[in-house]
Parts: C-alpha cells; sequence; structure tokens
C-alpha cells in the first residue's frame, strides 16, 4: 500500500514461538515500500535467527545494548521510527514494559522511545487470561500504546484457545490506519459507502446488472477507515473486499441497498453512494424460470424505476452531514455534475470522464473531477483507483474544516 512508502518502522521481536510470522510482516512491509529495522531481546534468539532479518532488511539486527566496546545507540533508534511494532510481546517484556525495567537493548529503546507504539500479544490462552497479564495490558493501554487483539486458534503448546498473535496481514493493516493520515482525522466519526452493482431479477436465475466491478466505492471505503473512520459498506454483488474492520452488508436489488443504507446514513456522519444502482427493475419477477418451449419467445419486460438513495440521502441531510455522490457523464460533464451537485442536494459530486481511455467503469483507473457545494473544484488526472480514493477522503476532510 502506497501510505507506507518511506516510513520507517521499527519491529521488535520477543520470545514467543509466533516469532517466525514476523518474519512475514517484515517482507510485507519492505514489499510495501517501508524502512525496516529490527531490534530483538536476548531470548528470542531462540525463536528466529536474527540473521534472517538482518538479510531482510539489509540492517543489522541490534540486541545487546554494548558489543566488541561499541555502545548501540537506543536513543536513536526511538527517534529514527514513525512507528515502533512489538511483535510477538510476550508477557515477560509486557510486564517490563508497565513496570519500567530496563535490563536490555529493547527495553532501553521502549523505554526512550518517541514514536507511537503498537503491540500484538502472543502468549498460551492461560497466561493471557491471568489477571496479572489483563492487568498490565490496561496499564500499557493506559501509557499510550496501541493493543492488538489476540486471536484464537492452535498454540505452540498443543492446545488451542485464545492468544495467537495477529496474522502479519492484519498488523500491516493496523501499522497502515496508524501511519496513513496523521492523527487519524475520522476518528469517531461514522461512514456509510454504497458500491458495487445491483442485480434486478428478471425470474429466479435472470437479472438485469451492469459491469460496475465496486473497487472505486470499496477503495474510498478503505480510505475513510484508513483516515480513522467507523465505515459501513453496503455492497452489490462483487467479487472484492474491503480492509478487514469494515463491516459490509450485502446486498443484491436496489430496493434492498436503498432499505439497508437509509437507517445507517440516519447515524453515519458521512455517506459516500459510489454504487451504479440500475435506475429501473422489471415490474414483474416471474416466479419460475421463464422455458424457452414457451412458444419460443421472452416475454416483454416493463419496469418500475428505483428508489434513488442519493437524493433520498441529500435532500434528507442534515447540517453536519457531508454527502458524496458520483456522476457518469457523457456529454457537458461539467455543467451536469453541477446541475446533480444541486438536485440530489449532494455536499460533493466525483465526476468521472467515461470519455477518456483508462477512465470509469472494469477499469483499475480512472479520472475524477470534484465539485462541491461551496464552489470548490478539483482535477485529478489518470491514476489508479486506490490513489483517487485518497484524493477523495482527503477533500471530504478537507470540506468537513471549510
Ligand atoms: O442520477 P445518476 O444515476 O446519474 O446519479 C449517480 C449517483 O447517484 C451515484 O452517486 C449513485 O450511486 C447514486 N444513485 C443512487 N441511487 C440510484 C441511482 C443513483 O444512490 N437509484
Amino acid at each position: 500500500m502506497h501510505h507506507l512508502r518511506h516510513k520507517k518502522i521499527l519491529i521488535g521481536i520477543t520470545a514467543s514461538i509466533a516469532a517466525y510470522k514476523t518474519i512475514l510482516l517484515v517482507r510485507l512491509l519492505i514489499k510495501s515500500g517501508a524502512e525496516v529495522r529490527v531490534i530483538m531481546t536476548p531470548s528470542s534468539r531462540e525463536f528466529v535467527s536474527p540473521l534472517v532479518l538482518s538479510t531482510l532488511t539489509r540492517h543489522e539486527v541490534l540486541i545487546e545494548l554494548a558489543s566488541q566496546e561499541l555502545w548501540a545507540n537506543h536513543v536513536m533508534l526511538g527517534r529514527w521510527a514513525d512507528l515502533f511494532v512489538i511483535a510477538p510481546l510476550s508477557c515477560n517484556t509486557l510486564s517490563k514494559m508497565v513496570s519500567g525495567q530496563c535490563d536490555n537493548l529493547f527495553m532501553a529503546v521502549y523505554l526512550s522511545a518517541t514514536c507511537p507504539v503498537l503491540v500484538s500479544p502472543a502468549m498460551d490462552e492461560d497466561m493471557w487470561k491471568h489477571p496479572a497479564t489483563q492487568r498490565n495490558l490496561l496499564q500499557a493501554i493506559e501509557d499510550g500504546v496501541k493493543v492488538l487483539p489476540v486471536g484464537y486458534g492452535e498454540l505452540g503448546s498443543g492446545l488451542t484457545g485464545e492468544g495467537r498473535m495477529a496474522e502479519p496481514e492484519e498488523i500491516l493493516q493496523a501499522i497502515t490506519r496508524i501511519l496513513a493520515y496523521k492523527h487519524n482525522p475520522l476518528a469517531g466519526l461514522k461512514a456509510v459507502v454504497t458500491a458495487g452493482p445491483t442485480y434486478e431479477p428478471i425470474d429466479p436465475v435472470r437479472f438485469i446488472g451492469n459491469r460496475s466491478s465496486g473497487l472505486m466505492g470499496i477503495s474510498v471505503a478503505n480510505e475513510l477507515f484508513l483516515a480513522g473512520a467507523d465505515v459501513q459498506l453496503v455492497l452489490g454483488p462483487s467479487v472484492l473486499k474491503p480492509l478487514n474492520g469494515i463491516e459490509t452488508i450485502r446486498v443484491q436489488t436496489a430496493n434492498d441497498m436503498f432499505d439497508a443504507t437509509v437507517p445507517l446514513f440516519e447515524k453515519a456522519d458521512i455517506g459516500v453512494f459510489s454504487a451504479a444502482v440500475a435506475d429501473f427493475r422489471p415490474a414483474e419477477v416471474y416466479s419460475q424460470k421463464w422455458k424457452k418451449d414457451n412458444g419460443g419467445v421472452f416475454p416483454g419486460i416493463s419496469f418500475k424505476e428505483n428508489p434513488d438513495i442519493l437524493k433520498h440521502c441529500g435532500l434528507n441531510k442534515r447540517k453536519d452531514q457531508t454527502v458524496v455522490g458520483f456522476a457518469l457523464e457523457t456529454e457537458n460533464e461539467e455543467s451536469n455534475a453541477l446541475k446533480k451537485l444541486e438536485s440530489k442536494n449532494a455536499s460533493m459530486i466525483i465526476l468521472n470522464s467515461l470519455n477518456d481511455a483508462g477512465a470509469g467503469f472494469g477499469e483499475e483507473t480512472n479520472i475524477i473531477s470534484i465539485f462541491d457545494d461551496k464552489g470548490g473544484q478539483a482535477k485529478f488526472s489518470l491514476q489508479l483507483k486506490s490513489e483517487l480514493a485518497v484524493h477523495i477522503v482527503e477533500a471530504i476532510i478537507n470540506y468537513r474544516t471549510k
């Protein structure tokens, strides 16, 4: 993910069998363009070789405070990093973090770190549930440490239970959420996003749909989540998945999407309506599959208009709510987008340029312009939809502070 490019991440490894998963995490971080350094506690060497980590990161792995007459400058490491990630965190190191015990380089770095600290605990279930561990965790949280939840499953002891370290992809996502947007500007806010096509049934097996992939809306949902919002995604039929942590409500038809979205929007601060909702649905749905031996003809279909979700939410929005819609225009693009801003009472309209190559439906890239109801306008050249989603979320953040 582009958010981690050139970010400086210090990984701390403590003694736990889960340390093998940290190797995968380091690989993921490096692939995302981050600069990674690793420190370890002396006893974690039993679980993972520093050589693997120094080779992957192309930096020496620091373990001891002094070696061969040289003092390792722990203060600089804690200042260098944008984020210190302790994974796995053993119950022994947790206890030292809480009491401030400084008996190795690892602890000296922790105690002198000025950056945020994220930990992913890993331990046997009984140790995890022990009141001492739970007390220490609460204290660590009070000290400002961000704690990832443990997973349930097979443990190092051979038992099954709670205490597994989070998976590398989950830790990567948590790191991205901390570093993507400074100070998580949307923390505490709720956002609802519609995405994907809708399928309007003709009979039990056939439907009328469209080629929307859902990529643009899912990318916006991901960015809103990374900026700190609590995100609910109302998603039509799409094979794509949003980030873990986004609540997804799956729907098929425009009516279902309307029914799912409207009550969520009432409780939301931000609504982004990017779904390619079918404007019409077959007025009658045949209860049986229409067979070709029915005289070799398919019956004519008459249509009923579907509810306009964006318009309904726009017209009913409160002053504190931000409503974002999309426009796909083939002619008079700008004036039609401005008309849509008004007719749907939206706060912001994102215009997709269908006339440009590489833009629009089913593509990975897009060209967009943003118009808002306070007179703001901005145009963005051909980019990945995931990158445009960053601009859209930045525009929403700026709009809300205008
Ligand atoms: O009116 P038009 O379909 O061009 O508007 C597109 C915008 O309206 C998109 O944001 C789309 O998600 C939204 N929309 C909707 N419900 C509909 C039709 C469109 O929310 N029934």
